[in-house]
């Protein structure tokens, strides 16, 4: 399972931490989810960084079965396809009858209903939610520090709870066991916010 995987094995000090506490929490303070996107997109060479820091997550028992698509060209029809699989909720989601809207180039709208300005998009797919997810995180941290930022789509996700099959058949690559636990919209942000959003209490329970 782990053949020729020895070049990501990485020696290194364990008297030294490469990054400095203060400064990292900084950086999570500050992280913004961008929906503005510069018209640039991401290179093949800035995924497969990117990627790198997923390699090195913690997965359940060791699995390391985590995959992800970049959705770019193929972006727009799996956006339609998602929205025929979720439009079964379109009463309940007035943003997934916007969603309709805008496809059917109906309503005047300026901006994708959810992908904003984004044209790329990662998608995590494993038979653990949590894999998937912590995955997903330490790429997404890494694009920040990149110049890069996204936010995560709630929406897209309901395309598998609500019709794995279908996905499933979008995505003959992957492995139907596996679901896809997060979707998240990348790009070269082109706003850059002063502050973050309020913040309710954290509730920690010290027992
Ligand atoms: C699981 C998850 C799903 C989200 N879904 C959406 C979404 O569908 N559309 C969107 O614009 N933002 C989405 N967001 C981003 C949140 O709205 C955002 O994190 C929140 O408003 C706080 O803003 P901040 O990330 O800038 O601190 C999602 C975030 C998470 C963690």
């Amino acid at each position: 399972m782990f053949e020729n995987q020895s070049e990501r094995v990485e020696d290194y000090n364990p008297r030294e931490i490469p990054i400095i506490s203060e400064e990292f929490l900084q950086f999570l303070k500050q992280r913004r989810s961008i929906r503005w996107f510069k018209n640039k997109k991401i290179d093949k060479e800035t995924f497969d960084k990117l990627f790198e820091a997923a390699y090195y997550s913690p997965s359940a028992q060791n699995a390391q079965d985590v995959e992800f698509v970049v959705l770019d060209e193929k972006l727009d029809d799996f956006m339609h396809l998602a929205y025929d699989i979720i439009k079964v909720e379109e009463d309940e989601f007035f943003r997934i009858k916007q969603f309709g809207e805008y496809l059917r180039g109906e309503g005047d709208y300026k901006n994708h209903p959810l992908l904003w300005e984004g044209s790329q998009m990662i998608l995590s797919f494993s038979k653990s939610p949590a894999n998937a997810i912590i995955a997903n995180t330490r790429l997404e941290l890494l694009a920040y520090t990149m110049g890069l930022g996204g936010f995560y789509s709630l929406f897209t996700l309901k395309a598998d709870e609500l019709g794995h099959d279908r996905l499933t058949e979008f995505f003959p690559e992957i492995d139907s066991d596996k679901h896809m636990y997060s979707a998240f919209i990348i790009g070269y942000p082109r706003v850059k916010y002063r502050r973050t959003v309020p913040h309710k209490k954290i509730n920690v329970h010290f027992k």
